[in-house]
């Protein structure tokens, strides 16, 4: 039976496909201002400004292609179970071939209902742009799927299971510094082998059974050894 691997990635995965992460210097939200664009208070005020910085993200990323740490990841079902964790919105993991992706903070590729039934369906953005005229079925206007600051993560309590029945845990490019997906590393068993990959790896405090490996994604997933 194949060992059960579950990577937990955050935007640092995507770096090295020329998508920018939040909290590094030049990072996004050196940028903006979350509470303009990535909260329902700023939806509330201003949907047009919130929907433009998604459509402008959501360009960026059709534009961008999985990097060689996203293909490496997908390669290794062919040796273990594979379960990716995300927080990103991005689909790169899903073009790299990853079969089993779990997006904690949505999927910039599909909109939702602004109205009171949000999850209850999803909708392909076929093209890079939302506009104010898409509206779900019900007729109130679609959103990004994309959960914001001050939201529920409906996808936790699933994520944990996952990563409560890991073998291995391999927690990449992410500044563990948003809850509740940084509680998630807690979650894998005693049992469990766990790695955490990351350039800044030495500033992040981390349960002392994880093995700290410093440096870029591709870097390090191209030579690691896991078996
Ligand atoms: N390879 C691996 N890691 C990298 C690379 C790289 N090439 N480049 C940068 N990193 C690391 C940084 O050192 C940092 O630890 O990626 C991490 C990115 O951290 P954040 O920008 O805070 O991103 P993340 O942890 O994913 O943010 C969590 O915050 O804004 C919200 O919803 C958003 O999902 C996001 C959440």
């Amino acid at each position: 039976m194949k060992k059960k691997l579950v990577v937990f990635s955050g935007a640092g995965m995507s770096a090295e496909s020329g998508i920018s992460t939040f909290r590094d210097s030049g990072g996004l939200w050196e940028k903006y201002n979350i509470e303009d664009v990535a909260t329902p208070q700023a939806w509330k005020k201003d949907p047009n400004l919130v929907t433009d910085f998604y459509n402008i993200r959501r360009k960026q990323i059709m534009d961008a292609l999985p990097n060689e740490a996203h293909c490496q990841i997908a390669s290794w079902e062919e040796f273990f179970e594979v379960t990716v964790v995300t927080q990103n919105i991005d689909d790169l993991h899903e073009r790299a071939g990853s079969s089993n992706v779990l997006h904690l903070h949505g999927n910039i590729r599909l909109a939702k209902s602004s109205g009171p039934n949000q999850e209850k369906r999803f909708y392909p953005i076929s093209n890079w742009e939302l506009t104010a005229d898409d509206l779900c079925e019900e007729g109130y206007p679609l959103r990004p799927h994309v959960v914001w600051f001050g939201e529920e993560v409906p996808a936790f309590g699933h994520a944990a299971e996952i990563i409560r029945e890991s073998d291995l845990l391999l927690v990449i490019g992410t500044s563990l510094q948003v809850y509740p997906a940084a509680g998630l590393i807690h979650e894998a068993p005693a049992t469990c082998r766990k790695i955490i990959v990351d350039p800044k790896v030495e500033e992040y405090l981390v349960p002392k059974e994880f093995e700290k490996i410093q440096g870029s994604a591709a870097e390090v997933l191209k030579q690691i050894d896991l078996y």
